[in-house]
């Protein structure tokens, strides 16, 4: 059986089911995303390998050879079309053109189950998923159960990243109009003990995490790499619960009545379905998403736990991040540029600004050493890698807003995500492409010879789609330095 087969059976039946991973029903062999890609525009939909099973990744790797590929459409798998797409703007607006949400890059999060390789939902931030028009969610105060499998050590504290009941408007239209599962370390409205983060409910103009709007020192801070959350609600009455993914059962961190500030009892949910972005499309927040699910009817804590096996029989593992040729931590590295014209160049920094520039044997031993790099294992995450200045120790290439820089180690979280990337197969067939850790759709780039964390096709003139697979494809060699 599969999870909405379990929930099925507890008469809380899924109304939404959405998974890039696996089938959530046992017979479902229908659609489970689709993916666009960057060189044609072209979309493709992943199904899975056989009924219930795991999602043909292949299918995606083969589609995407060569280019970069969005993830454009999480389909619902209960049969009511409740498919999520690209976030329209509401009360904030995201990045993309007419102010809608980024697309997730559909490599952002490999994972294997039960040895199978997939590929989960990575949430930059200004990344979202909607649907205004859902059938057969809970509005006003019905009853409603969620669950999500997520990367607890994926997340940040802006707001919001959500998954579950929110406005059709995309706008915040008052306390009790939402009800969905949080994952992160906001602390603007509740906390949970220690430092975060938590699993709380956003019910709208409130991340609540017991029965206290502040702190509830009974919801854990909590970040096993695989992460069930849990939340429900009905008539005044509501829980939270969490587990490891990979094994062992649900702990219930909150259950009891609503809480008691205005607005929230009753309830006055209105339907919509969210995806890493808050009720009125705030879109500031990070996190990994790989299945979850919404019911009609408040779900048993048995019913719940019976999903919890299913999750860990479905063994959740981490897989490789990197592909092409293998960087050498601790190795001095070059890199040069493969586009036509540009091949004598190689990524270079002048002060903080990281650029290319024409070296040889025969440069400067200042310049060799400006582009020179000492390979180090991710600040941010150890399965891919920083790039520290040979001339500057301490210094190493971060993104910000976007462009390149290189700039002193802060020691911070922001940093450490800003300044890990992890090497892929050259997207034009040479050398390495090296893509972004907290921003899968964004590669090292010239452009004007300058470096920038680009995407293919975005907003900015640097995203340009012209020459875009060249310009970032790398070829590494040992250091002039
Ligand atoms: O409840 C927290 C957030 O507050 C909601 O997600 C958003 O709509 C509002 O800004
Ligand atoms: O480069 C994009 C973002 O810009 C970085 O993550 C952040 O540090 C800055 O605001
Ligand atoms: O960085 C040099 C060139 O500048 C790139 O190849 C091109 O995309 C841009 O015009």
């Amino acid at each position: 059986a599969g999870p909405c087969d379990i929930y099925a059976s507890g008469n809380t039946p899924c109304v939404a089911a959405h998974s890039t991973t696996r089938a959530l029903y046992s017979a479902y062999t229908g659609a489970l995303y689709q993916v666009k890609r960057g060189s044609d525009g072209a979309t493709t939909t992943i199904a899975p390998l056989s009924a219930g099973g795991v999602a043909n990744a292949a299918t995606q790797d083969s589609f995407c050879a060569g280019t970069t590929c969005l993830i454009t459409i999480v389909y619902d798998q209960s049969g009511r079309g409740n498919h999520l797409t690209q976030a329209p703007p509401g009360g904030f607006s995201g990045p993309e053109s007419n102010g809608y949400d980024n697309l997730a890059g559909a490599i952002g999060a490999p994972v294997t189950l039960n040895g199978q390789k997939a590929y989960g939902v990575f949430i930059s931030p200004g990344t979202g998923y909607r649907n205004n028009a859902a059938s057969g969610t809970a509005t006003g105060d019905a009853a409603e159960g969620m669950y999500a499998v997520l990367d607890g050590t994926h997340y940040n504290s802006a707001c919001c990243f959500d998954y579950g009941n929110a406005e059709t408007s995309s706008k915040d239209t008052g306390n009790g109009h939402m009800e969905a599962i949080y994952f992160g370390d906001n602390t603007v409205w509740g906390t949970g003990s220690g430092s975060g983060p938590w699993v709380m409910a956003d019910l709208e103009n409130g991340l609540f995490s017991g029965s206290s709007a502040s702190n509830n020192a009974g919801d854990p801070s909590v970040s096993y790499r695989f992460l069930t959350t849990v939340v429900k609600g009905e008539p005044n009455q509501w829980s939270i619960r969490g587990a490891n993914a990979a094994s062992g059962s649900l702990s219930t961190y909150y259950s009891g009545a609503r809480p008691s500030v205005s607005g929230y009892n009753p309830m006055s949910k209105e339907g919509a379905i969210i995806l890493g972005i808050g009720g009125d499309n705030s879109n500031g927040a990070q996190g990994t998403f790989y299945e979850g699910v919404m019911t009609s009817g408040y779900p048993s804590d048995a019913t719940e736990n019976s999903v919890q096996a299913n999750i860990v029989a479905a063994k959740y593992a981490i897989t490789s991040l990197t592909s092409g040729p293998v960087l050498t931590v601790g190795s001095s590295i070059s890199l040069r540029a493969t586009t036509a014209g540009y091949t004598t160049r190689y990524i270079a920094h002048s002060g903080s600004t990281i650029n290319t520039q024409v070296v040889s044997s025969s440069s400067t031993t200042t310049l060799k050493q400006q582009a020179s790099w000492i390979v180090r294992t991710g600040l941010a995450n150890s399965a891919c890698f920083s790039f520290e200045s040979y001339d500057t120790p301490g210094s190493f290439i971060r993104h910000y807003n976007f462009e390149l820089l290189l700039n002193a180690n802060a020691g911070t979280k922001q940093f450490y995500e800003d300044a890990t990337f992890c090497p892929l197969s050259g997207l034009n067939g040479q050398g390495n492409s090296i893509r972004s850790w907290s921003y899968p759709t964004r590669y090292f780039r010239h452009y004007n010879n300058v470096l920038y964390a680009a995407s293919n096709g975005g907003v900015h003139t640097f995203d340009a789609a012209t020459s875009f697979t060249n310009d970032v494809s790398w070829v590494i060699s040992a250091g002039f330095a």
